[in-house]
């Protein structure tokens, strides 16, 4: 299951991700926003950060404008790994080296077909799960 959510300046390109999730039959809870009316991100990302610590969801996708605050945001709960990407590569290597369990994107970095890519490549590629890269997993969380 998939926790997802926006603010604001992400709702645009959340409905192109939420149309992605449709059709690949990837199963995903939607907390908001459901609108282009001004919201606050961090209300956000704690919604789909607590979806990840309480085991309802596995991964999350959090959108705000550039994706900066809202991955901020999430990165200050104990045991999140937010990773704000613009390109696969980026969401390849956090899924296989940082084991990240947050995608944050830019609704106004990143454009929808990019984007969708972005977050195919994040939901499929797995941990590498090597010593080191657990190590300093580890290390992060203290
Ligand atoms: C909202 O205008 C904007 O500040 C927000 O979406 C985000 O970009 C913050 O980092």
């Amino acid at each position: 299951m998939i926790a997802i959510a926006c603010d604001h300046g992400g709702y645009e390109l959340k409905q192109e991700i939420l149309k992605y999730l449709d059709e690949e039959q990837i199963a995903y809870k939607d907390f908001g926003c459901d609108s282009t009316e001004a919201v606050d991100y961090p209300i956000y990302a704690r919604k789909v950060t607590a979806a990840i610590l309480d085991g309802s969801c596995e991964k999350g996708i959090l959108i705000c404008g550039t994706g900066i605050g809202i991955s901020i945001a999430a990165n200050k709960v104990p045991g999140i790994r937010a990773a704000l990407c613009t390109d696969c590569f980026c969401a390849e290597a956090t899924r296989q080296h940082n084991d990240a369990n947050i995608l944050a994107l830019g609704g106004r970095v990143v454009g929808g077909g990019l984007a969708v890519k972005i977050v195919d490549t994040f939901l499929h590629t797995e941990f590498s799960g090597a010593e080191r890269h657990q190590k300093r997993i580890d290390l992060i969380e203290g």
